[in-house]
């Protein structure tokens, strides 16, 4: 199993998911300190796959920082272009990151991102949908196929919403003179959301990478009184819990690596025992029944992203 670790957590004091209690965040100094510290972290517990964005806030300078500090070629550093982070660390904001799918944001954001180079290696548009055009849009296709020729990275989008799988298909159709420009799908996929199962195959066949994003639902796979129509779901997360000594957190994470096969799963984690945690997703093993069980527990993609809406941004 391949963990990476996703800095959306590390970058910005608040973002969409379900939190059990407010986080004291407000002092950016000591915010970015941990957020450094647990880099630190995954790296000497053996995390090699960094995944950030531009709309994630600081992130993408401290991992800039922090890379300096490492000078390993082994670290593999996948970030994005197309959102802009806006809230300026106010926790009341209402406006937390603008989209814009130009040519102009993505000379900008490639302007700053190219520093992480050598490292970087994936660079994604970040949550390609049909509404936006983007995956017709010859000037940035051209632009991003220039990139990955001049500079040897991998080109990917990342998917969000009821439509992932639709997007993903028209993405491996986009060719640029010739050869197909996108290698590495970014995907919501969880025990809720399994759609990717639809179209996975057809992406490993063609020799492209899977990323997992948001494999523990935004944290809706742990206990929630508001969620009581998951009760069944968390007393069988519970039970594989229990048996495999470890938290639900790793049952889900284990979930996704074993029935999305050769994709790299990211974590979430916000401090580093979260990210411990994570990590002993690696050694366990679920066997067939266990992954039909928790199969049996997904739900439409419709209302999946209806729930999804409906989070907030803490
Ligand atoms: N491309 C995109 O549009 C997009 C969208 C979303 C995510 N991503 C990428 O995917 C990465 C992971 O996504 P995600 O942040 O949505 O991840 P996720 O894994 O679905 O959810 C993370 C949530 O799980 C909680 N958590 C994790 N381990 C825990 C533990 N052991 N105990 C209690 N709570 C735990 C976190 O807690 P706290 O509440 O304490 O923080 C957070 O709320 C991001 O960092 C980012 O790089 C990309």
């Amino acid at each position: 199993m391949k963990l990476g670790l996703g800095t959306a957590a590390l970058g910005r004091p608040q973002y969409i998911n379900l939190r059990s209690k407010q986080i004291e965040n407000s002092d950016i100094e000591s915010f970015k300190a941990h957020s450094f510290s647990v880099l630190e972290s995954a790296y000497k517990l053996g995390v090699r796959y960094f995944d950030t964005a531009p709309g994630y806030g600081l992130a993408e300078t401290l991992l800039l920082e922090w890379l300096q500090t490492k000078k390993d070629n082994t670290i593999e550093v996948a970030t994005k272009w197309g959102y802009t982070y806006v809230a300026n660390f106010d926790a009341n904001a209402k406006v937390h990151e603008i989209k814009e799918h130009s040519l102009e944001k993505l000379k900008e954001q490639w302007a700053f991102s190219k520093q992480l180079l050598p490292n970087f290696k994936v660079y994604q548009i970040h949550s390609a949908t049909l509404e936006t055009g983007i995956l017709e849009n010859k000037p940035v296709l051209n632009y991003l196929a220039a990139l990955k020729n001049g500079h040897g990275i991998r080109i990917g989008i990342t998917t969000t919403g009821i439509n992932q799988v639709e997007v993903i298909k028209k993405a491996l159709d986009v060719h640029v003179d010739g050869g197909q420009l996108f290698d590495v799908f970014q995907v919501t996929y969880n025990m809720l959301d399994q759609s990717l199962k639809t179209i996975s195959d057809v992406i490993i066949n063609q020799n492209k990478s899977i990323v997992i994003k948001e494999a523990l639902a935004n944290g809706r796979v742990f206990r929630n009184e508001n969620y009581a129509h998951y009760n069944d779901l968390y007393k069988v997360l519970e039970r594989l819990a229990n048996k495999y000594k470890v938290g639900v957190d790793a049952i889900s994470l284990q979930f996704c690596a074993q029935t999305i096969q050769s994709s790299t799963v990211l974590s979430g984690a916000s401090n580093t025992i979260q990210l411990q945690e994570n990590l002993k997703a690696q050694n366990i093993q679920l066997l067939n029944n266990e992954l039909e069980e928790i199969t049996s527990f997904k739900i439409e993609a419709d209302d999946y992203w209806k729930e999804r809406k409906l989070l907030a941004w803490n």
